[in-house]
């Protein structure tokens, strides 16, 4: 599934459109060079959620966690050098939990990953595009994404209707 976006905000609509989809024990991956907007997004999950909180970059603290619908598990994982320090998260554990884990540079942890989660990878235009747009490149991992890639492309065609363009 591939669509773009032009504004940030209509980045965090897309991510509104994916929340009531959401179930507990969900994994989003967010991949993208450094401004792709992978924060962004996530603060677009988070809002849709009903989480009252400013969700900042976790970069420095690698985990945060956000009282919502369901509970929202921000990981960004870019200073991470290996693999071994990633088990220092508590990755399992967030995993176990029923909430929702979203992680940013999430692509070291694919290994580590339960069989189903949607992986996001957000790209910067061409240079003769806006410098605002970028495109969304998802895929739907493992049956139980599977199960959702229509109602999540039927959301994201409605959601987006007004300003988003198939690519
Ligand atoms: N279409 C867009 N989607 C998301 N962010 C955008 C878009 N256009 C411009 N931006 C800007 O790009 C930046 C994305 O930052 P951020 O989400 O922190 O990136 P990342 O977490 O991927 O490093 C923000 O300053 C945002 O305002
Ligand atoms: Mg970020």
């Amino acid at each position: 599934m591939q669509f773009r976006t032009t504004s940030a905000d209509e980045t965090r609509q897309v991510a509104a459109a994916l929340e009531p989809l959401l179930q507990a024990g969900d994994v989003v991956l967010l991949s993208g060079d450094l401004g792709a907007g992978k924060t962004v997004f996530t603060q677009g999950l988070a809002a849709a959620l009903g989480v009252a909180e400013q969700v900042t970059s976790p970069t420095f603290t690698l985990a945060q966690s956000y009282e919502g619908r369901l509970r929202l598990h921000h990981l960004d994982v870019y200073r991470l050098e290996n693999l071994g320090e990633v088990l220092d998260l508590d990755l399992p554990e967030l995993l176990e939990d029923d909430g929702v884990v979203c992680v940013e540079w999430g692509e070291v942890l694919i290994p580590e990953l339960p069989r189903n989660f949607l992986r996001i990878r957000i790209g910067l235009a061409g240079p003769d595009d806006s410098p605002d747009m970028r495109i969304f490149e998802v895929d739907t991992i493992g049956p139980s994404w599977l199960a959702r890639a229509d109602a999540l492309a039927e959301a994201w065609q409605l959601g987006v209707r007004s300003e988003a363009e198939p690519c």
